[in-house]
């Protein structure tokens, strides 16, 4: 075991002076949500799952959201029917929806032009700015009473209070910063007074142990990402109680063990311990402290590596951590033990797309754009019923006789519309708003731009303005393997360098590239960005890009004969209530053939002669299916 009390050393040694804002050169910067668009393609579940999602966040109607607001600050809430679920008046982080759907609402107009939902979302705000003055309490504003944070004090159990206030300073800093609303951002500064109050009083007040029992113990072992947000507001203002803040929110035996690379997790609440970790880079992108980078990196090995399933989700104790504690890592490469209908919750694979983005953008490294595909394709699409908006999913069921109605988590299920409101909920608002984001990446550094294209969604890059470049991708992926990319300039000739990403997962034999109709002579090798051979383009050049997908079989980290069964990225589901056992051969699995309006589709044999149906995992709605397979 290491040395957890000589890395507390380290940390605490910088709580007297906030540190000089050095900010770090990234490798890859991502572009912003206004510069790229989903279109419409044959097949595009980014595309229907905004789309599905944008009619969720128009049908909620905005007096219902403020009506805990409206309680908290006495304004009448007659004939106002108040929300149920985890926004019901009787929920500790009721309003905690609102602060997401805020930074949805910003997200929506960048990303898509969503007037309407800005209107909304300015109206939100105009109300919250009414309810912060009348609770006229330099500069509190929440749905619940200040005396939660008293509770705190007094270590009496209360849900999560830190975490939903940092959630309404990000929602209001989203439409600050995103949308130009400036009231928004005096809300939001208003309310960090007011946190910097309380934060110094407490620290005056009461003992180290006591704090850290208050913020990291079990009264309130989710803070969320406050520390994240105290630091960017530090490399932003260079206020320097912002960094001071930033430190007291960091629970330096978690911070610490990591950044010794230690297997820490084990039992933890993982969607409470993802946003702290990217407080730490957020830190290290603001300081270029070293031990800070080492904590984000580390925790992503360690769960990519020993907690990680062949969908790229994480969390669903078992083993030692016990069969309840299902939103809680369980031991490390005991994953074999922890399959069933109560995996994988979605907020934490939200999390973990962050986590991994800002590694795409430390250091370009396209095992990570090959992670995010991983996650991004089997975690967040097919968590939403498509038949209805609202209808979404808690944990993603990864066992035998599994089926996604009959999953566990806030409720079974898929959530409704008006009373559900759980983790999942918020977060989903959030990231089906930004569908758009890491597909494309770009750096400028030698001077020449050059676009990463990472992910193969049909979608637009409008790069008109500093490139004079719109690359256009056109596919139904990953119904079909092909894409197409189509360009058009706004002057003659663009000098541009174009990277795409060559997934880990492509049959390099099988798989090649056109441009403008000529094959091109160049090695597909697995996980490098392939550099096209052009350096100047003109409108109508034409990318002809085909990725042979296989079929494959991934063992559970626990079990070589445990696996399951992927087409290039995607993973299958079996529809079957058996876990049978399959030929070691994947050939022997048949492929039928489809046309790009339906589902791929495979049939296995199974060892007792049996056949049954496999299908991708985000397209399965409401069947029983099975993930993982013995394999004899
Ligand atoms: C709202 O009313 C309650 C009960 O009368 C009172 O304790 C509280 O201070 C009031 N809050 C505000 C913001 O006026
Ligand atoms: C955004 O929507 C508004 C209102 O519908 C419209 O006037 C405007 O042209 C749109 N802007 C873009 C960039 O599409
Ligand atoms: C807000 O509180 C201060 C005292 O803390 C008081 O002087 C002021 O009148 C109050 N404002 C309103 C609008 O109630
Ligand atoms: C985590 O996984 C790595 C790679 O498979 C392995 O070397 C290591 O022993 C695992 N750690 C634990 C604690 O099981
Ligand atoms: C989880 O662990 C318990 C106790 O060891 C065991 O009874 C149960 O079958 C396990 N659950 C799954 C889904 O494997
Ligand atoms: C890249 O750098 C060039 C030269 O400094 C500049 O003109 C261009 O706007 C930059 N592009 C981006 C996307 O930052
Ligand atoms: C599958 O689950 C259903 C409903 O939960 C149950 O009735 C059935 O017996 C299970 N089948 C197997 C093979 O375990
Ligand atoms: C499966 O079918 C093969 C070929 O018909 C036969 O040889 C074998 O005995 C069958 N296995 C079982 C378990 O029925
Ligand atoms: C799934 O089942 C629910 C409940 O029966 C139903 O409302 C919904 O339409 C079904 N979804 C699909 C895609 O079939």
């Amino acid at each position: 075991m290491c040395d957890i009390k000589a890395l507390l050393v380290i940390l605490s040694v910088s709580l007297t002076n906030a540190l000089p804002i050095s900010p770090i050169n990234n490798k890859l910067t991502p572009f912003f949500l206004q510069q790229v668009n989903l279109i419409e393609s044959p097949h595009s579940p980014s595309l229907d799952g905004q789309l599905l999602n944008q009619a969720y966040l128009d049908l909620l109607p905005v007096d219902r959201l403020l009506y805990t607001y409206y309680q908290n600050a006495n304004i009448s809430v007659e004939g106002i029917e108040p929300l149920g679920g985890w926004e019901s008046p009787y929920s500790d982080i009721r309003g905690v929806f609102l602060a997401f759907y805020l930074q949805a609402s910003a997200k929506a107009y960048l990303a898509y032009n969503d007037t309407h939902q800005l209107a909304k979302a300015y109206y939100l705000v105009e109300q919250l700015y009414r309810v912060q003055q009348i609770l006229n309490e330099s500069g509190f504003l929440a749905a619940w009473p200040s005396e939660h944070l008293r509770k705190l004090e007094r270590l009496e159990k209360v849900w999560a209070p830190i975490y939903c206030y940092e959630k309404l300073l990000r929602g209001l800093s989203d439409m600050s910063t995103l949308t130009g609303l400036t009231l928004a951002g005096t809300m939001m500064h208003d309310m960090l007074e007011y946190l910097y109050a309380w934060v110094d009083h407490c620290i005056k007040t009461y003992s180290i142990s006591h704090w850290q029992a208050m913020i990291f113990s079990t009264t309130d072992y989710e803070y969320g990402g406050i520390s994240d947000f105290l630091y960017e507001q530090y490399g932003l203002t260079g206020d320097r109680r912002f960094f001071w803040m930033g430190q007291q929110f960091e629970d330096g035996q978690f911070l610490g063990a990591l950044s010794l690379n230690a297997d820490f997790l084990t039992g933890l609440h993982a969607n409470s311990h993802v946003p702290p970790v990217l407080g730490g880079g957020r830190r290290y992108a603001v300081t270029g402290e070293p031990e800070y980078r080492a904590i984000l990196e580390n925790f992503y090995s360690i769960v990519w590596k020993n907690h990680t399933y062949s969908t790229g989700g994480s969390n669903g104790g078992n083993g030692s951590v016990g069969f309840y504690q299902q939103e809680h890592y369980s031991d490390a490469n005991l994953l074999s033990q922890t399959l069933w209908n109560n995996n994988q919750e979605f907020c934490v694979q939200y999390n973990m797309l962050k986590v991994i983005r800002v590694l795409i953008e430390w250091t370009g490294d396209v095992e990570y754009a090959n992670a995010y595909e991983r996650v991004f394709v089997n975690s967040i699409w097919g968590t939403q019923d498509p038949s209805e908006p609202g209808h979404m999913l808690y944990s993603y069921p990864l066992g035998a006789n599994v089926s996604k109605p009959t999953s566990v988590g806030g409720g079974i299920g898929f959530g409704s519309q008006f009373d559900s409101f759980w983790c999942c909920y918020t977060t989903a608002i959030d990231q089906w708003t930004k569908m758009s984001d890491s597909i494309y990446f770009f750096d400028n550094q030698s001077g020449v731009a050059s676009v990463y294209v990472n992910m193969f969604v049909a979608s637009d890059l409008n790069w008109y303005a500093q490139e004079h470049v719109l690359i256009r991708q056109m596919t139904a992926f990953p119904r079909e393997t092909t894409t197409i990319f189509t360009l058009t300039t706004s002057i003659d000739a663009v000098a541009l360098n174009i990277y795409i990403r060559v997934p880990s997962w492509i049959v390099s034999d099988e798989s090649w590239i056109e441009i403008n109709d000529i094959r091109q002579h160049i090695e597909l090798i697995p996980s490098t960005y392939v550099l096209l051979p052009i350096t100047q383009w003109k409108t109508n050049d034409r990318i002809v890009y085909n990725m042979a997908m296989r079929l494959h079989a991934e063992p559970i980290n626990d079990n070589p004969n445990l696996v399951s069964i992927l087409f290039g990225p995607i993973v299958l589901g079996g529809l079957t209530a058996n876990a049978k056992s399959l030929p070691r051969d994947m050939n022997l699995i048949r492929k039928i053939y489809t046309t790009i309006q339906e589902p791929i589709q495979f049939e296995a044999t199974a060892l007792d002669n049996s056949t049954f149906r496999l299908l991708p995992l985000y397209e399965i709605v409401n069947q029983t299916y099975t993930v993982y397979f013995p394999v004899g």
